[in-house]
């Protein structure tokens, strides 16, 4: 098989005939949060099934569209759905389109997932700012021979969710009279949902909120020197927290509730980040 980066540069390539646009920013949409990719103006929209090598996701949810274009004025790629390590894809492959953004010319990147709360303050349609996270998943996007092109073989992590990105989107929230929490997401690799026990250890490991996406997507935009904001939607509380099941239809619900929300925040910080 080629190497990761040959094949992000034929994804780019590819894209680039449809588009002359090279984005500044991406985005990328997770569970219930689709939507928001309507606020695209004059978008070209590529079925992910058209872009060689990118990876198709098999979930409800997730509807696997790249589209390009304009948000507030800012050139952007929005990401409408995302594949996840427990669909069985590599982290190649889950974070193949994070590196294909970057190579499009993307500086920043927003990530945004549905979370289960593990602190107890937040609520079921919290928005909460990512601070940092804690990669439980076993493993390392970046593992394997290093692709110097992309990035140096070890590269920090320490602000890896900017604090000057979370900054803005604080004050804009505030200005919109948005509650915007902040916390430190725990990922798993999932599918099943946490038990209550996982629950209270990742708590006393320092976690506020637990998913199964975004930390990888992460490491690798780091790795490609991409700034970052990570925002979680508050789906669910986790396991344990409160006395009944977690439904994934619960999580697709939350995210139609906060939607508004979730867009009006979104679209003020794009040209502030861009
Ligand atoms: N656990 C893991 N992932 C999730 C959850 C959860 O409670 N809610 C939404 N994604």
């Amino acid at each position: 098989m080629t190497d990761q980066y040959t094949r992000a540069t034929a994804a780019a390539d590819y894209i680039r005939t449809l588009t002359p646009l090279t984005p500044r920013l991406g985005i990328i949409l997770g569970s219930g949060l689709g939507n928001f990719a309507a606020q695209v103006e004059d978008p070209t929209t590529i079925p992910y099934a058209d872009i060689p090598h990118f990876p198709q996701s098999t979930v409800e949810g997730h509807s696997g569209k790249l589209i390009l274009g304009h948000i507030a004025g800012v050139p952007v790629a929005v990401m409408q759905g995302r594949v996840h390590a427990y669909e069985g894809y590599s982290l190649a492959e889950v974070t193949f389109p994070t590196r294909v953004l970057g190579l499009l010319g993307c500086k920043s990147l927003i990530v945004t997932n549905a979370a289960g709360a593990i602190n107890t303050s937040y609520k079921q349609g919290s928005l909460v700012a990512i601070s940092d996270h804690i990669n439980l998943t076993g493993s390392n996007a970046a593992l394997g021979p290093n692709e110097a092109k992309f990035g140096p073989r070890f590269f920090d992590m320490t602000n890896a969710y900017s604090l000057a990105l979370r900054t803005l989107a604080h004050a804009e929230a505030a200005k919109q009279n948005i509650p915007l929490a902040e916390g430190v997401y725990l990922a798993v690799l999932g599918p099943s949902y946490e038990t209550p026990a996982e629950i209270r250890a990742f708590r006393i490991l320092g976690a506020d909120l637990v998913g199964m996406s975004t930390v990888h997507e992460v490491i690798v935009a780091r790795h490609m020197g991409l700034e970052v904001l990570g925002l979680s939607l508050v789906t669910n509380m986790a396991a344990g927290v409160l006395n009944e099941a977690i439904n994934h239809e619960e999580v697709m619900e939350t995210g139609r509730r906060v939607e508004h929300q979730f867009t009006s925040l979104l679209k003020a910080l794009i040209p502030q980040i861009a």
